[in-house]
């Protein structure tokens, strides 16, 4: 059934393991995850961006994960990933997301709040619950030093502030991770110090971590060795996720990872079969690869297996 992330996340915050946020855009993505999923037994989030609305269109996604909710009995999680205003939110709700989220962390604080206070007022009235943003995910060349860190970095008392006034149901916090598959110049690094502090003063809150991908190494690889070009791709260590997994993190979001490990799949098929024109073979060879990489995440990196 499609579900909000209540319950889940009070579990995941309990069990000390994250649910995977899964962006989706089109049918072999959804069908590679959840068939995922299905065999690992574990709760879902798909989540659809505004990218992913223009390309798709909405009324197919949403019927594509209607599909593959009739498919199964897991609990789903359908959620608006980055919605950047009110009006991309209220067109969600309305048309039966059960979580959306405003990213209105770009704005000064005070505005953040009045934005995020809107969407809240307007999603609860309706059953479906929001996720904010407070802090910016540092880029790659970002957050050097300590004073960087403070600027863009979530500021631990004002995301007790934030969550106080606004009502939100979960918060997504800045602690060095970014989107991409560029992440990291040196060595991968988080602030788990700050993290470990928001995971205390909020005390059950559930936090949310963007651009998690890890960017596997072989992936890259493969891409690469089909005539991909892709060079000095990095992203966040496994063993780090785990760890922010065992703070108050509960939802950890990939994106960048089904990319790699679709296109990888997509080139090696087109490669080593030439005269094949068939989109069904390489196509699903791309959602054979999806589903083998959310296995991995979910049975080794979020721990969410048999969970339901
Ligand atoms: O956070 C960004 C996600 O990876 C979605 O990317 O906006 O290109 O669909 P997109
Ligand atoms: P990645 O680019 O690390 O997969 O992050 C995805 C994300 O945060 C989607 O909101
Ligand atoms: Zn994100
Ligand atoms: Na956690």
């Amino acid at each position: 059934p499609l579900v909000t992330s209540k319950e889940i996340f009070n579990k995941a915050y309990d069990g000390k393991y994250a649910i995977g946020a899964f962006n989706v855009n089109n049918m072999e993505i959804i069908q590679g995850i959840v068939d995922a999923a299905k065999e690992e037994k574990s709760p879902l989030i798909l989540q659809v961006s505004a990218g992913a609305r223009k390309y798709a269109k909405p009324a197919y996604l949403k019927k594509l994960v209607e599909a593959a909710i009739m498919d199964t009995d897991l609990p789903i999680v359908l959620h608006l990933d980055h919605g950047e205003d009110f009006e991309i939110c209220k067109q969600c709700i309305d048309d039966g997301f059960t979580s959306v989220m405003i990213d209105a962390s770009h704005h000064p604080f005070e505005e953040n709040i009045e934005i995020t206070k809107r969407v809240v007022e307007y999603a609860h009235a309706r059953g479906v619950v929001v996720e904010a943003e407070l802090g910016r995910l540092a880029g790659i060349e970002d957050a050097v030093n300590v004073s960087e860190k403070d600027a863009t970095f979530t500021d631990p008392n004002q995301a007790v502030e934030f969550v106080k006034r606004t009502g939100v149901d979960s918060l997504a916090i800045a602690i060095g991770t970014s989107h991409g598959a560029y992440k990291f110049k040196g060595e991968p690094n988080l602030d788990y110090e700050r993290l470990e502090k928001i995971t205390q003063l909020l005390d059950g809150f559930p936090l949310v971590l963007h651009g998690a991908s890890t960017v596997l190494p072989e992936f890259v690889e493969l891409c690469n060795t089909y005539g991909g070009n892709i060079p000095g791709a990095k992203g966040v260590p496994e063993e780090m996720l785990r760890r922010a997994a065992s703070f108050g993190v509960c939802k950890i979001n990939i994106d960048t990872d089904l990319r790699l490990a679709m296109t990888a799949a997509i080139r090696k098929s087109l490669t080593e079969d030439p005269k094949n024109f068939d989109p069904r073979k390489y196509l699903g060879a791309g959602r054979e690869a999806i589903k083998s990489m959310v296995r991995h995440k979910i049975a080794n990196v979020l721990g969410s297996s048999n969970t339901i």
